[in-house]
C-alpha cells in the first residue's frame, strides 16, 4: 500500500499535536482569536484533527458539521483564511513537516474557501 501524506506526518499522535500547536497561534493571535471566544476548544481541536486526516489521506472519518455550515454565520473575509493557513503552516513547520508536504496541506485546506469566506473583509 502506498504511503499517504497523512502517515507521511506522523498519523494521529503528530497531527494531534499540530493542532494543539495551530489552535495554541490562533488563541495567541488577536485578529481571529475572538471568533472562538464561544468555541468548545476540546471539541473544536478534535473535529480539526479528524478533518485534517481525512484530507490528507487517513483512515479517519470527520464527524463534525460540513465547513460551509460550521463557518455560515461567522463573516469571515479573506485575511482571516490568510491568517489561519499560516497558523497552519506555521504549526506544521514548528513540527518539521518539510516545505512540499506543508504546501499539499495547504492545497487541500484552500479547497474549502469558498465555502469558509463569506465577508470582504
Ligand atoms: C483555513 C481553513 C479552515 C479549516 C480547515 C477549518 C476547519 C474547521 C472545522 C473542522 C471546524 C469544526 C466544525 C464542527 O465542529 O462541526 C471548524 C469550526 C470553526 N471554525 Fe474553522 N476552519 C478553517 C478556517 C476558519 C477561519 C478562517 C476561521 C475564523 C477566523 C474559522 C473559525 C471557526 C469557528 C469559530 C468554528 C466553530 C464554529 C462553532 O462551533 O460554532 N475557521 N472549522
Amino acid at each position: 500500500m502506498s504511503e499517504t501524506l497523512y502517515d507521511r506526518l506522523g498519523g494521529e499522535d503528530v497531527i494531534a499535536d499540530v493542532v494543539d500547536e495551530f489552535y495554541d497561534r490562533i488563541m495567541a493571535d488577536e485578529q481571529v482569536a475572538h471568533y472562538f471566544d464561544d468555541v468548545d476548544m476540546q471539541k473544536q481541536r478534535a473535529h480539526q484533527a479528524q478533518f485534517i486526516s481525512s484530507v490528507t489521506g487517513g483512515p479517519v472519518e470527520y464527524s463534525g458539521e460540513d465547513m460551509e455550515a460550521a463557518h455560515a454565520d461567522l463573516g469571515i473575509g479573506p485575511d482571516d483564511f490568510e491568517a489561519i493557513a499560516t497558523h497552519l503552516d506555521e504549526a506544521l513547520a514548528s513540527f518539521d513537516v518539510d516545505e512540499s508536504d506543508r504546501q499539499t496541506v495547504l492545497e487541500e485546506i484552500e479547497r474549502y474557501r469558498d465555502a469558509i469566506v463569506t465577508a470582504p473583509n
